[in-house]
């Protein structure tokens, strides 16, 4: 096989939440990921109070919040990027958290401590060779737009975030070049909380339990509200700087979703799994149309949704520059099995054909050619530039005597998944434009909130118990991944 194109980008992915930590600082207030943990375990996190008919954030003292300090990477960032500029990248992507610019959500005047730190890791970036991809959400609503306003169900949601975007549009022309909208938005059904940034507060049928309450007359406003916010920021986006690209960002590991054999109700059943899992949400995005199998559902699923003539026009008027998507794996569906979800995508039965089997807890199957097979559905459906802005292997692993870890796992992951990007490129003609590695230094969890998932090509000591001296250090993949952007992904 050849190189990779001339101006591939290679780099890696994070997102503020899972880095920065310094959750209360310089303005900043919480956001759903910061309470994440407490709701997942009824511990609680946050708290219906009767009085005020409201949910509050409501923590418990004895537990551990990781995001709240994460790595430190609000103060550590300059020694961490040049890091990540050691080893080549030519990209990086991060978010920013919404709440560090407009700490409530709904406030008119934007934080100014919140602008200045972005502008300094921006400038960092550019001048370390890196440009950067920055989501403009990741899992990172405002606490308060939940407990006040009920979220993303609400299309007051749309007013502040436009107000938001704006501002970091304006204030960030020339500095941020390629920009992402909301991460793994079309996750908002199977985590309505954090992907989809929703709250049921009117009449809780279950006030302990806020994630099993949200309706899904909710989660359907949220969807209509958000392809309308979609379209309103690639608007403001190329009104604001013509020079920058705009993408969606999709969870699009349930695309490789195959028939568990050729009965006809498994393929079906497989289309459907990519249509309700990516399409119906990556079809307005990218095409500019609501997929017509949506009225079924609604009705199905009893729920009104409705977009005006002007909202069509909008979303058909402004559909993305390019698609940027996290891959991790791939899932059989088989008619009649249940099927269950997490961050990485959805799983159903075991594939007995894959060959590679993780040393990892979590189960997340491994297979390469799924992220072949995901670039060419893709490709062929939306011929848009194509960004894969996620891929990855979380490891449960530990510092050897000599401060490192022998990794071998992931280097075998990232080649075999590079060897599809490659085929993909060269044998198929898919427009791909590069490759960000999912946490390149040791982060939160997103799915489980631990630190002990660790994917990084930098090891971070920070323990589940948030022990730890917090120091960083460099494991056998980092000189793998340099040699790799060094010779344009000739030597996998
Ligand atoms: C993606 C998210 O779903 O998967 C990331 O965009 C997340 O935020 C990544 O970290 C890996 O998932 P997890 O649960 O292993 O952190």
């Amino acid at each position: 096989m050849s190189e990779f194109p001339k101006e591939f980008l290679w780099g890696g992915a994070i997102a503020a939440n899972q880095y920065e930590g310094a959750w209360l600082e310089d303005g900043k207030k919480p956001n759903v990921t910061d309470v994440l943990v407490g709701i997942l375990s009824k511990d609680p996190g946050i708290a219906w109070n009767e009085e005020t008919k409201k949910y509050e954030m409501k923590l418990n003292p004895e537990k551990v919040y990781l995001s709240h300090d994460a790595v430190d990477g609000y103060h550590r960032y300059k020694e961490d990027l040049k890091m990540m500029a050691e080893m080549g990248f030519n990209s990086f992507r991060t978010s920013i958290a919404w709440g560090r610019i407009f700490p409530n959500g709904d406030e008119t005047e934007p934080n100014e401590a919140g602008l200045r730190f972005y502008d300094e890791f921006f400038d960092t970036l550019n001048k370390l060779g890196m440009a950067p991809v920055i989501t403009l959400s990741h899992y990172e609503t405002p606490l308060h737009l939940l407990t006040e306003y009920g979220g993303w169900s609400n299309p007051k949601l749309i007013e502040f975030w436009m107000r938001y975007v704006k501002t970091v549009f304006e204030r960030f022309k020339g500095k941020v070049k390629i920009w992402l909208t909301f991460n793994e938005v079309n996750a908002l059904f199977r985590m309505p909380f954090v992907a989809g940034g929703v709250l049921t507060i009117k009449n809780p049928k279950d006030p302990d339990s806020p994630l099993a309450s949200t309706t899904k007359q909710d989660q359907w406003d949220a969807y209509h509200n958000l392809l309308v916010a979609n379209a309103l920021t690639v608007q403001a986006c190329h009104s604001i700087d013509p020079e920058s690209k705009i993408g969606c960002m999709m969870t699009a590991s349930a695309i490789a979703t195959y028939p568990y054999n050729c009965d006809p109700d498994n393929v079906l059943g497989a289309l459907d799994v990519q249509r309700k899992s990516v399409f119906y949400m990556a079809d307005p995005m990218c095409l500019g149309i609501i997929p017509s199998y949506l009225k079924s559902v609604w009705k199905e699923e009893k729920v009104t949704v409705h977009f005006t003539e002007e909202e069509r026009k909008l979303i058909r008027e402004n559909t993305v520059d390019l698609l940027s998507f996290s891959y991790y794996r791939s899932t059989t569906y088989e008619k009649g099995t249940n099927l269950k979800v997490d961050t990485g995508g959805v799983a159903c039965k075991e594939n007995p054909f894959l060959q590679d089997k993780a040393p990892q807890p979590w189960g997340w199957p491994v297979d390469p050619s799924g992220i072949r097979y995901t670039l060419n559905v893709l490709y062929d459906r939306y011929h848009l530039p194509l960004f894969i802005v996620e891929n990855g292997i979380g490891l449960d692993e530990s510092l050897n005597k000599e401060d490192t870890i022998e990794d071998d796992f992931r280097i075998h992951y990232i080649q075999k998944h590079l060897e599809n990007v490659q085929k993909a490129i060269e044998l198929d003609g898919v427009d791909c434009m590069g490759y960000l590695y999912w946490g390149p230094i040791d982060i939160v969890s997103a799915g489980t909130g631990e630190m002990k998932k660790r994917y990084g090509f930098v090891y971070v000591d920070r323990f589940n118990d948030g022990t730890g001296d917090l120091h960083r250090a460099k494991k056998k993949s980092f000189d793998y991944f340099k040699h790799v952007i060094e010779t344009n992904g000739k030597e996998l």
